[in-house]
C-alpha cells in the first residue's frame, strides 16, 4: 500500500522475484471502488508492456509471478484471482482445493481457472458474502486450507487494508513512511524498504498504512521482531556479464574466499567455526545430511569427507524421500540440511523431522533470514551473496567450503586429525579461491567445446571418489539449462547398465583428478573408448599425461591436492553447461519449467 500509484513499485519488486518463478504474472490494484486487474502469460515484460497500454492507477495493489502447479502457465491461470470483493495472490498448494472447489461450486461459485489458489478467493467471498469483515473472512478461512501458502489478500472498497497469511511459505512485512508492504522475501521489498518483520508459520497479518498486526494460528495477537534487512546493499545486476548465471560463475572465487574466510583462521591455519556448537563431534553417531538437488550433491561430496576426515558415519538423502521414508535417527544425532534459498518445502521438512526426533541440527543456508536458517538450530551460513540465475553454482561450492570446514572441525574434535593434519588441510582450503581463479582460464577451451556438446542428444558424466557426486551435479547442471538429456554415473557403474548407451554419438565426460582412484577411472575410459565413445577427460596436469586413451578433449585444471578437488572441478562443469546452453540459445537464467526457490512439495 502506497502513497500514490503502486503499479511501477509492484513491477520493480517482482523483477527482483521474477527468478523464483516466470511463467506468467499479473497485479490487482484497487481503483475507486473495484478491483482491476491486469495479468498476462510468459515473462514479466509481457505484463509490463499491458501495464503500458492501460496504466493503473490505484494506491494499493498486489502483485504475482507465476511458477504453474496446478493448470497451465495461462494468463486465465496468471495471478491474482478474484471475485466480486476480494483479489488474492498465492504462493504454495492448496493441497484440498478440490473439495474446496466442489463445496463451491455447489454454493453457487462460478471458477475461471484450473488453479488450486482460486478456492482461495471464492472462500473469502463466501464469508464476506454472509456479512464477515475482510479480516474475519480470512480468520474463518484460514483453517480451512491444507496445504502450503503465503497469501496476500485485497479488498475492494477498503483502500487501506491488505491482509496476509503464511503457513509453509515465506511471508515477510516492509515498512515503509505512511506506507505496507508484504512480499516473499526481502529481496522484493529491498528498493521500498529495509525493515523488515518476517511471520512465523501460522501468523496472519492485517496491515493498514499506520498500523500493522500479526496474529498467531489461534488468532491471539503476537509480536514478531521488525529488523533491518540487508537485502537493499546487494546488488541485483548482471553488471557486464550476459546472464547472471556467468557472473556468478565467475563471482566464485571471491564467494568462496570470503565464505572460506569466515570458517578459517587462515594466520593460524586452524578452522574457526563461527559459533559455539552446542554438542560435542565425540558424542555423534551418525550425521544425516538432507537437500534437494544441487544442495544433496554437495551433501554428498560432503560425505566423503566426514568419513574420512571425521571417521564419522553419514547417511546422505534428497528431502523429498527422506521426509516419508521414517528414517530411525538417533536422539541427540547430527542432522545437517543443505539449501541455497532455505525455503525449500521438503528441506524444510526434513529439518523439522530430524528435530522432531531430537536431533541437533545445522543448516547450511545462503539466505540467512530464511525459514530453514530460523527454524534449526544452529546455520552455518555460505557468503555467497544472492544467487539468481536458476541453476545453482556459486552457492554450490560455497556450500562445500563450509562443510570441508565442519567436516576438518569433526576430525579435529574427535580426535581423528592432528594439529599437522588441521594446518594441512587448511592451507590446502586457503588455495581454493586461487585455483578457482585458475581454473576459470580454461573458458575459451570449454566454450569451443560446448559447440560439440550442443549437437549430442545425450551426454554421460563419470567420475569416481568425490567426483562421482560431482558427475552428478555436471549432468545436473547441463540437463536444466540446456536441455540436453544428460546422466551422471560413478565411473565404476558403467559396467553395470550404463556401458550399453556408449557410442560414437555420446559425449562422455570424465572427471578425474589425479588421485588415488585415478588409474580406476582411466580404466573405465579405456572400456567408453573401445566402444567408440568421445571423451571429454577433466583432469590436472599429471592426470593428462598419464591417462593412456585418446580424447575429444583434454581440460586441465591446476594441480591441487586431492582433498577437495569437486570445489575446483566444479567450475569446469558449471563453465560447459553453460556454454553449451548459450550455444543452444535457451533462456540460461530462466529455464523453462524452473523456479529458483521450490516452496511446494
Ligand atoms: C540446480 C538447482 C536446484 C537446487 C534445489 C535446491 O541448479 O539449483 O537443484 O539446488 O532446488 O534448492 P535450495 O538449495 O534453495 O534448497
Amino acid at each position: 500500500m502506497g502513497r500514490g500509484p503502486v503499479a511501477g513499485q509492484l513491477i520493480a519488486s517482482l523483477k527482483r522475484l521474477e527468478y523464483r518463478g516466470y511463467d506468467s504474472a499479473g497485479v490487482a490494484t484497487l481503483e475507486g471502488l473495484h478491483i482491476e486487474r491486469r495479468r498476462a502469460e510468459g515473462k514479466l515484460r509481457n505484463l509490463e508492456e499491458r501495464l503500458r497500454d492501460y496504466p493503473p492507477s490505484g494506491h494499493s495493489g498486489i502483485g504475482h509471478t507465476r511458477w504453474a502447479t496446478h493448470g497451465k502457465p495461462t494468463e486465465s491461470n496468471a495471478h491474482p484471482h478474484a471475485t466480486e470483493n476480494v483479489a488474492i495472490v498465492h504462493n504454495g498448494i492448496i493441497e484440498n482445493f478440490r473439495e474446496l472447489r466442489a463445496e463451491l461450486e455447489r454454493n453457487g461459485a462460478h471458477f475461471s481457472s484450473e488453479t488450486d489458489t482460486e478456492v482461495v478467493a471464492h472462500l473469502v467471498e463466501s464469508y464476506l458474502k454472509n456479512g464477515y469483515s475482510p479480516q474475519d473472512a480470512v480468520q474463518a478461512s484460514l483453517p480451512r486450507l491444507r496445504g502450503a501458502f503465503a497469501l496476500a489478500f485485497l479488498f475492494k472498497g477498503h483502500e487501506d487494508l491488505l491482509i496476509g497469511a503464511r503457513k509453509g511459505s515465506p511471508l515477510a512485512i516492509g515498512h515503509g513512511t505512511g506506507e505496507v508492504y508484504l512480499g516473499s522475501d526481502a529481496i522484493a521489498l529491498a528498493p521500498l524498504t529495509d525493515a523488515i518483520t518476517y511471520l512465523e508459520d501460522g501468523d496472519w497479518a492485517v496491515l493498514t498504512r499506520t498500523i500493522c498486526m500479526i496474529y498467531g494460528a489461534d488468532g491471539t495477537v503476537v509480536h514478531r521482531e521488525t529488523s533491518k534487512s540487508g537485502a537493499s546493499s546487494l546488488l541485483v545486476d548482471k553488471v557486464n556479464y550476459r546472464h547472471f548465471m556467468a557472473k556468478e560463475i565467475h563471482e566464485q572465487p571471491t564467494a568462496v574466499g570470503q565464505t572460506l574466510a569466515h570458517y578459517l583462521d587462515m594466520s593460524a591455519e586452524r578452522v574457526a567455526l563461527p559459533l559455539t556448537l552446542p554438542f560435542d563431534f565425540n558424542f555423534i553417531q551418525r550425521i544425516s545430511i538432507t537437500a534437494c538437488g544441487t544442495a544433496s550433491y554437495a551433501g554428498y561430496i560432503a560425505k566423503y569427507w566426514f568419513e574420512r576426515l571425521a571417521r564419522l558415519p553419514v547417511e546422505i538423502d534428497v528431502a523429498s524421500e527422506f521426509r516419508y521414508r521414517e528414517a530411525p535417527l538417533r536422539h541427540g544425532d547430527l542432522a545437517i540440511v543443505i539449501s541455497q534459498s532455505g525455503e525449500t518445502a521438503d528441506t524444510l521438512a526434513a529439518l523439522r523431522y530430524a528435530k522432531s526426533q531430537g536431533l541437533h541440527t545445522i543448516s547450511v543456508v545462503n539466505v540467512s533470514t530464511s525459514t530453514i536458517a530460523r527454524e534449526s538450530e544452529s546455520v552455518l551460513p555460505t557468503l555467497a551473496g544472492p544467487e539468481i540465475g536458476v541453476a545453482s553454482t556459486k552457492a554450490f561450492v560455497c556450500q562445500l567450503a563450509v562443510m570441508a570446514a565442519l567436516a576438518v572441525a569433526a576430525g579435529k574434535e574427535r580426535g581423528k586429525l592432528s594439529e599437522f593434519d588441521e594446518s594441512e588441510l587448511v592451507r590446502e582450503l586457503i588455495e581454493v579461491p586461487r585455483l578457482i581463479a585458475a581454473a576459470l582460464l580454461v573458458e575459451p577451451q570449454i566454450e569451443k567445446l560446448a559447440r560439440d556438446i550442443a549437437k549430442a542428444s545425450d551426454v554421460l558424466y563419470l567420475g569416481r571418489g568425490t567426483s562421482a557426486p560431482l558427475a552428478l551435479e555436471g549432468a545436473l547442471k547441463l540437463k536444466e539449462i540446456s536441455y540436453i538429456h544428460s546422466e551422471g554415473y560413478a565411473a565404476g557403474e558403467l559396467k553395470h547398465g550404463p556401458i550399453a548407451l556408449i557410442d560414437e554419438t555420446m559425449p562422455v565426460v570424465v572427471i578425474a583428478p589425479y588421485d588415488d582412484v585415478f588409474e580406476k577411472t582411466v580404466s573405465n575410459m579405456q572400456e567408453v573408448a573401445a566402444r567408440g565413445g568421445s571423451i571429454i577427460l577433466i583432469t590436472d596436469a599429471r592426470g593428462a599425461s598419464e591417462a593412456t586413451v585418446d580424447t575429444l578433449m583434454t581440460i586441465v585444471l591446476p594441480n591441487m591436492a586431492a582433498s577437495f578437488t569437486p570445489m575446483v572441478y566444479a567450475i569446469a562443469v558449471q563453465l560447459l553447461a553453460y556454454h553449451t546452453a548459450v550455444v543452444m540459445g535457451t533462456d540460461v537464467d530462466q529455464p523453462r519449467n524452473l523456479a529458483k526457490s521450490v516452496t511446494v512439495e
